[in-house]
């Protein structure tokens, strides 16, 4: 077989399917093999009129296609297949050849993986995807790890591929080894915490106010026309304004409230307990999912008392609801600058340079958080590239100078009306922790040293301390 294509993609289901028709469709020959041959063979009868495919059969046949050094991408099930492919294609590789992790690997799990495949001479890229199926084929947001050297190679086909904003496109090269699968889980924390947050503030709207379904879906479209545009308020207004065909009832009304979870959210969460990044809002949002899903102890607490209820006025509504918007608003803002620090905590730890004013670029298009404040933060950054938090933006700490009462107003009503708003008060709270003179864990370090002997430090003096407990110094 000659060696005619410059990239490869082997895993054909819905994404290295999609993947490999936007190659070909940007003019690149795409060599394409999938365990299961029958895939590759109707992939190629379906949709070879849209470029140049090789079809292998083989894993050697699939090798020899490929122009050197090989590129190699794997779109297949994380874990063990992955392991099982990495391994069959690497003993057919050469030193300088890239193979390229396109799944949903645990960036812990690529950093092993490419630790490995470069004492073999091999260039192992963990590259995040996102954008779905959709995305795949018509341009997804793209965050490749690994070596420099891999991406001067492959960052020119990825810029190509990628979703464009402004010209732009969504792709960068983001740190070395594990980088970007890290940043593509911290974008799904973020994602978790944005769509609970939005979550919220319908309950809101729809147990306070007292507002239909479709009133709310049309607050979220005049929402979207603003500061909050963005691609998951958009769609909760398709999905509040669509009615149940066979009940004829509102859509949200007939889906059973159990939120399911494949696991991004609770990696990101567990990363950042090991970090020691307090993401709050996004362990709320993981929380309030496996919250929802256990029925037995909903149907304990289910009955006790709740809060005090009464009637909005129309004006009063319509004063809530702006006020919801701006709370809304401050406590995404929250939740963003922890996914930001968190990448921030990553990057010391592992040793990744990361631009973090290049990750909100690149989030812009193709990811399901995809918003024009990404663009803002982009802004941010590229104003004052050591931004410790977005807050130290003028900007920024303008709009949560004026949410304070509206916020701190939403979530004391949410409390008096027995509305659960977890991550709208997470994020309140941790703003309140932050912007404290004093933290309460003055006491706890004291507590500490009283059970356990483990000092303090003094705000008076250099050194550790331990005070002799019950003795009358
Ligand atoms: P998938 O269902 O996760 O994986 C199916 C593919 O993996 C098939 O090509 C299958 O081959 C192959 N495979 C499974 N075990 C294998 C093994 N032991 N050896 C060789 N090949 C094996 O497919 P997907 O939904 O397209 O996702 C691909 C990757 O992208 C995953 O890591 C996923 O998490 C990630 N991802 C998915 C999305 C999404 O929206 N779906 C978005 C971003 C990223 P056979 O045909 O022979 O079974
Ligand atoms: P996107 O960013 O385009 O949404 P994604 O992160 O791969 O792409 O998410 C697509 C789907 O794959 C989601 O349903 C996700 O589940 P969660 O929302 O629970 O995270 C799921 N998914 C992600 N990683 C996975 C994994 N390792 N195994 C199985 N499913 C996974």
């Amino acid at each position: 077989m000659q060696a005619t294509a410059q990239i490869g993609v082997t895993g054909l289901a819905v994404m290295g399917r999609n993947l490999a028709r936007n190659f070909a469709r940007h003019g690149y020959t795409v060599a394409v093999h999938n365990r299961t041959p029958t895939r590759t063979k109707a992939l190629v009868e379906e949709f070879g009129h849209e470029g140049a495919f090789v079809a292998a059969e083989t894993a050697e046949e699939f090798v020899a296609a490929l122009e050197r050094p090989r590129r190699l991408m794997i779109m297949v099930q994380a874990g063990a297949a992955t392991d099982a492919v990495i391994e069959e294609f690497a003993s057919l590789l050469e030193p300088g050849d890239m193979i390229i992790d396109g799944g949903n690997a645990h960036f812990a799990e690529t950093r092993r993986r490419e630790r490995a495949l470069r004492e073999r001479g091999l260039h192992f890229v963990g590259a995040g995807v996102s954008g779905g199926e959709e995305g795949a084929l018509n341009g997804p947001s793209i965050m490749p790890g690994g070596s420099p050297e891999a991406y001067a190679s492959l960052g020119p086909m990825f810029e190509k591929i990628s979703a464009k904003v402004d010209g732009e496109p969504c792709t960068t090269h983001v740190g070395t080894d594990g980088a970007g699968h890290f940043v593509k889980m911290v974008h799904n924390g973020i994602e978790y915490a944005d769509m609970q947050l939005i979550g919220e503030a319908y309950d809101l709207l729809r147990q306070v106010a007292g507002f239909s379904p479709a009133a709310i879906a049309e607050i979220f479209r005049e929402w979207n026309k603003g500061r909050l545009d963005s691609y998951l308020i958009e769609i909760t207004a398709e999905v509040l304004a669509h009615t149940d065909a066979a009940t004829g009832k509102p859509f949200v009304d007939v889906v059973a409230d159990a939120a399911g979870q494949k696991g991004t959210g609770r990696w990101t969460v567990q990363t950042a307990l090991e970090l020691g990044s307090p993401v709050t809002a996004i362990a709320q949002a993981t929380f309030a999912r496996a919250a929802s899903g256990q029925s037995a102890l909903r149907g304990a607490y289910r009955g006790l008392p709740g809060g005090t209820s009464w009637d909005l006025t129309s004006y009063e509504a319509e004063r809530f609801t702006a006020q919801v918007e701006q709370a809304l608003y401050a406590s995404k803002l929250i939740a963003y600058d922890q996914g930001w620090k968190m990448i921030l905590d990553a990057a010391d730890e592992f040793g990744w340079e990361i631009d973090l004013g290049a990750v909100a670029k690149i989030w812009r298009g193709g990811c399901i958080i995809r918003a024009a404040f990404l663009d803002r933060i982009r802004a941010a950054y590229a104003a004052d590239p050591g931004l410790v938090s977005l807050l130290s933006d003028a900007g920024f700490a303008a709009e949560i100078t004026d949410a304070q009462v509206p916020w701190r107003e939403v979530i004391a009503i949410a409390a008096r009306r027995g509305v659960p708003v977890p991550a709208f008060s997470a994020a309140l709270s941790y703003y309140d922790s932050l912007r404290a003179e004093r933290l309460p864990a003055a006491l706890t370090q004291g507590q500490r040293d009283y059970f356990g002997a483990h000092t303090y430090r003094r705000v008076d003096r250099e050194g550790s301390f331990h005070t002799l407990w019950g003795t009358a110094d």
